[in-house]
């Protein structure tokens, strides 16, 4: 029998405990009396490194110099518990400069469901994406070779977004504010990959400070429900046949996770297929065929359903689905801005030549071999320089964006200026142009401190210069001038 959950306020205790009886019903009496035993442990935090800035092995340096003990995250490559620490992992200079995401280890499994071939560039959407973790992952996925268009209809949550990824460091990537609702009529088999990390009651079974349980009405349950089968029907409207969708949610209520599959199963029929998880997943963690009152066809068990003392995570769901056949449905207009508009312009053949011998001079770094190897254009908005993907301008060039691509630099009195997050990203692979600090030096620099001292480098492009300390960590840009470097690291970033 389905138990009713009480709609009073209660506190997070009563909420949890009511929670734990509802899935007890759930459960057989061994795993009840896991789950019971696992939440009585830490939930650790997790880091997953950033490949674009990062080699794997880093993470030894990184456990050595902050005092970690780690764990990898057995479904997740990158993925690693940090189960003790002097230092904790946000309070790092790597983790400001974007080398690694901090992440329940539970938030890894969604995009490592999907399957990526080596060399391909697909083109993929994150239709709830901010804060943007999972898109940091899909970018580290598909290498940074795709093109990852990060949406949330939430305005306020734009700008946590855009700072995410600007930090991760992609240049393939787009942010875009609207209802994901709206892009299955808008581009119809489009996209190569989905995800569908999904609003949802966030009922995992693990309160944090941040994320207490809070009651859910049988009313607000019903709309997310709804709303998140209208979500997953856009996805699959949006998905090339032959693509893949991951649909997850961070909560264990049914009602949003296979009754939302259940829900697609009626709609498409056959056009769609869950996938067996085996192969991905240390153990099985099937999905439930009944919610006790609602049976659910089986094929929802294929889903994977994350309570906490399956792999030690916070409660998640996430399910692997392909389309099988193109499906009908409302197509509608799409709204344009064209890029002209905004006032965005190819950058003239020889401004870009003047830009590549600047580079080429200062840094030893052959930017005309980059645009053509990764498939960009640059592009300029009055004195900034934009490297633009070109599968972003001939697929989506003309809608509304709030961010494209990456940040080149831009031009000011004294010369072109190169941007923070290029010189983040690429600075490793520079030949010359920088400087290296010794260890007191570097704590000054890291509180945003200017250094004092002769750093003589001829032909820098507005004296600008990339910074190393001693162990070859990039940290950031200096402006060297009068005997000493100016500090330019964000602000967001000194500490
Ligand atoms: C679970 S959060 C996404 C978390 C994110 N994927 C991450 O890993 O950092 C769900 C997001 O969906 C957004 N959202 C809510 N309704 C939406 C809709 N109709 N279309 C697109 N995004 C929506 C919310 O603003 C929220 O940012």
């Amino acid at each position: 029998m389905k138990k009713k959950r009480n709609e009073n306020r209660l506190n997070v205790n009563e909420l949890t405990q009511q929670a734990l009886e509802y899935h007890r019903a759930l459960l057989d009496e061994q795993e009840y009396t896991q789950l019971l035993k696992e939440l009585d442990q830490p939930l650790y935090s997790a880091i997953r490194i950033n490949p674009l800035k990062t080699k794997a092995d880093a993470v030894n340096t990184w456990a050595q110099t902050y005092g970690w003990t780690l764990q990898a995250v057995p479904f997740c490559p990158t993925g690693w518990w940090v189960k003790e620490s002097q230092t904790a992992p946000g309070q790092t200079i790597e983790h400001r400069l974007g080398s690694y995401y901090i992440q329940d280890a539970a938030s890894m499994l969604p995009v490592e469901l999907f399957d990526f071939e080596a060399g391909s560039s697909p083109l993929i959407l994150d239709m709830a994406a901010s804060p943007g973790g999972k898109t940091t992952h899909l970018i580290s996925r598909s290498a940074d070779q795709g093109l990852v268009i990060a949406n949330d209809s939430s305005l306020d949550r734009i700008t946590a977004l855009r700072l995410i990824l600007q930090t991760w460091g992609a240049v393939h990537t787009a942010v875009t504010n609207f209802p994901g609702e709206k892009f299955g009529g808008w581009f119809p088999e489009t996209f190569d990959r989905i995800l569908l990390d999904a609003p949802c009651s966030m009922q995992n079974l693990r309160s944090t400070e941040s994320h207490p349980m809070r009651p859910i009405s049988d009313k607000e349950r019903l709309t997310l429900s709804q709303r998140q089968t209208r979500l997953l029907t856009s996805a699959i409207q949006a998905l090339k046949t032959g693509g893949q969708v991951v649909y997850a949610t961070c909560t264990l209520a049914p009602e949003e996770d296979e009754a939302v599959l259940d829900n697609i199963l009626s709609i498409f029929g056959n056009a769609v297929e869950i996938k067996n998880l085996k192969s991905k997943l240390p153990s099985p963690a099937p999905g439930l065929l009944s919610d006790g009152s609602r049976q659910f066809n089986p094929a929802v068990q294929q889903a994977a359903r994350l309570y906490p003392h399956r792999f030690a995570t916070s409660g998640f769901f996430c399910a692997l689905i392909s389309k099988t056949a193109p499906v009908q449905g409302p197509e509608y207009e799409i709204p344009l801005r064209p890029l002209e508009k905004i006032g965005l312009k190819r950058l003239h053949p020889h401004d870009c030549e003047n830009l590549n011998t600047l580079l080429l001079t200062a840094y030893g770094y052959d930017l005309n071999r980059f645009i053509q190897a990764e498939n960009v254009n640059l592009w300029q908005r009055q004195e900034q320089v934009y490297i633009l993907p070109e599968r972003w301008i001939q697929h989506f060039g003309a809608i509304p964006f709030q961010a494209v691509g990456m940040l080149l630099g831009e031009y000011s009195n004294e010369g072109f200026v190169p941007a923070h997050e290029w010189i983040s990203r690429f600075g490793a692979q520079f030949k010359n142009g920088f400087i290296t600090l010794d260890a007191a030096q570097v704590t000054a620099w890291l509180r945003g401190e200017d250094i004092q001292g002769v750093f003589p480098i001829p032909d820098l492009p507005a004296r600008t210069a990339v910074v190393f300390d001693e162990n070859q960590r990039l940290l950031g840009r200096g402006k060297v001038f009068n005997g000493r470097i100016k500090n330019l690291l964000p602000r967001r970033i000194v500490f």
